[in-house]
């Protein structure tokens, strides 16, 4: 089958540059246009007869919908780095390629995870909204008061490619890095002195801890009552990696009680829903998975999505495929 028969379905419209791609190679590019997350029905419905899917985070990619699809489904380019939200053993299983968007999103997450961690130590969003409110009538000495991000303690709880940018733009604030990790990372250890210690050290002795794992069976609900219990009462917790790593219940209830000092979140356990009692709470900075939300950004992951799509469809080894036993077979 020539190249330009293939059907690829692409699940919302991502940044031009990627479409362009798909477009160039292929005749048949279906793009949901409406902008809004589709319904399971909706996306069992749309996918049915393609050649290769270009889904998100927001798709659950199942064996079900593999088979409803049909059996020329060849390939899955997620437009994610993540990618627990695709069951890759049954696509491997069915000799489907999956693919994902390593590498470029790596700084503009680390960066975000920044901005939650200033923003939540430094009580930016609460002080912008006092502002706002037009409540502000002088300087006050106890007005705002948060922590000191210089020369404190930053805990990396996985410290893979983005949990170890996080750790190395801790250079220009003199900072102390712990980080927990099944491996070694040797650049953190020579570049920054920073220490391999157990999960329960890093939330004992960080005053940030910065959550980078991937969702797994073994880290689901890894922050917990206990993990927050184990923490400084002065402590923040930054959450930029996936929601259901929390148990968001435990959270509020260490936010409320005064457990921890405060949390800035790009990641909720039941996305979109978020935990009712965390959006009263002023000690919690929220924000809607944007982590990866840079117009630059975007469009490499999209460009990168595409070219796993149309490498994979034309019989060659896509170059960030996750499951390489496919081709094996
Ligand atoms: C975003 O959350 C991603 O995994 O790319």
């Amino acid at each position: 089958m020539s190249l330009g028969q293939y059907k690829v379905y692409v699940t919302r419209v991502i940044p031009q540059p990627g479409l362009d791609i798909l477009n160039e190679h292929l005749k048949q590019v279906t793009v949901n246009t409406k902008d809004h997350i589709l319904s399971r029905e909706e996306l069992l419905r749309n996918t049915k007869g393609v050649d290769g899917l270009l889904p998100l985070l927001t798709e659950k990619i199942d064996g079900e919908l593999m088979d409803a699809a049909g059996e020329q489904l060849t390939i899955v380019a997620n437009h994610a780095v993540g990618f627990d939200n695709i069951d890759v053993p049954a696509a491997t299983e069915r000799g489907i390629m999956v693919t994902n968007t390593p590498g470029v999103l790596t700084d503009a997450t680390a960066d975000f995870a920044w901005t939650l961690l200033f923003a939540t130590a430094r009580r930016v969003v609460e002080s912008d909204k006092f502002m706002r409110a037009l409540k502000y009538d002088g300087w006050g000495p106890m007005m705002f008061l948060g922590g000191d991000i210089t020369g404190r303690t930053l805990g990396i709880v996985g410290a893979g490619r983005i949990g170890a940018a996080v750790a190395m733009k801790s250079r220009g604030f003199n900072m102390n890095v712990l980080y927990s990790d099944a491996f070694q990372n040797e650049t953190l250890e020579k570049e920054l002195g920073a220490r391999k210690v157990e999960f329960e050290e890093l939330l004992q002795e960080s005053d940030f801890v910065s959550a980078h794992v991937p969702l797994l069976e073994s880290t689901h609900h890894l922050f917990n009552d206990r993990a927050f219990r184990l923490m400084k009462k002065t402590a923040y917790f930054v959450n930029t990696s996936r929601g259901p790593v929390v148990d968001e219940a435990a959270l509020v209830r260490a936010l409320q009680s005064g457990e921890i000092a405060g949390a800035g979140l790009d990641v909720y356990e039941n996305e979109p829903e978020i935990h009712p009692e965390l959006i009263k709470l002023d000690n919690a900075v929220v924000t809607p998975h944007i982590a990866s939300a840079t117009i630059e950004t975007r469009t490499k992951m999209a460009t990168m999505a595409a070219t796993n799509l149309i490498e994979g469809l034309k019989g060659n080894r896509p170059p960030n495929l996750l499951n390489p036993e496919v081709l094996d077979k």
